[in-house]
């Protein structure tokens, strides 16, 4: 059996609105490839997520509870995922233990977020360790890696390839300002790299980005490995 895990950016998928023509797109082209056999596909929360928790900020709510609040944004938008696909799961699982059962009963099982703390970069990397997927596809709104946040700084030098200690290291710059976005946070990185997974940061909007890296792992982003 062959394993691959798609992190599908909430910045993709909940833009102004859900964006099902994407949703549609994705799943005609990953249905049509048959190099691998089964599919862990986490979602993100996207504009969703961040619109409920920016408001509920100004009024002081609780970390901890604005992460819950993100998470159930980011299943929301799993569930929706899955009537595209006819080989799916349809019911969210809620842990990376009840996902990994999931794999034996569908082709594709699709999820949101775990618990506080956890992003969805991180469930994207628990679970293709846990499952033995050794590839990651992190599909995003940029075309990969930059030396700094491409949509902040025009001088950006994208990355072809990098390092997990230097994916690290610089995650880690990009992570020290209040609220700054990021390609991926530390964790997720620090276990790719315990388990060896090739993530490829690719932009998610491209289907021949999905299709060049599941039938000859090749891709115009960036691999980190
Ligand atoms: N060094 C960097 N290289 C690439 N992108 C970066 C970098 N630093 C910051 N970013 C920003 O990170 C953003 C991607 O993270 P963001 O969390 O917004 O999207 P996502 O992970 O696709 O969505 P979600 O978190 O909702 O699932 C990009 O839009 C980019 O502006
Ligand atoms: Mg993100």
């Amino acid at each position: 059996m062959k394993y691959i895990v798609i992190s599908l950016g909430g910045s993709i998928i909940s833009t102004d609105k859900l964006n099902l023509e994407l949703m549609e797109k994705f799943s005609d082209t990953v249905s049509d490839i048959k190099s691998y056999d089964k599919f862990g596909i986490v979602v993100g929360g996207g504009k969703l997520a961040r619109s409920y928790i920016s408001d509920l900020k100004r009024y002081n709510v609780n970390d901890n509870i604005l992460d819950e609040i993100g998470i159930n944004a980011t299943r929301i938008n799993a569930l929706a995922l899955t009537t595209f696909f006819d080989d799916a799961n349809s019911k969210i699982p809620t842990t990376i233990n009840d996902a990994t059962e999931m794999v034996h009963n569908y082709r594709y099982v699709i999820m949101g977020g775990t618990e506080p703390g956890h992003t969805t970069d991180t469930v994207s990397t628990l679970l293709a360790e846990r499952i033995g997927a050794k590839i990651l596809i992190n599909a995003t709104s940029v075309d990969g890696v930059y030396s700094d946040d491409p949509k902040k700084n025009k001088n950006a030098e994208k990355f072809n390839e990098l390092s997990y200690n230097d994916a690290i290291d610089l995650s880690i710059r990009n992570s020290k300002g209040a609220g700054t976005n990021n390609f991926m946070d530390i964790t997720s990185l620090t276990i790719a790299r315990r388990a060896g997974i090739k993530i490829y940061v690719v932009n998610g909007n491209n289907m021949e980005e999905y299709r060049n890296i599941l039938l000859n792992g090749k891709c115009n982003g960036t691999i980190i490995s």
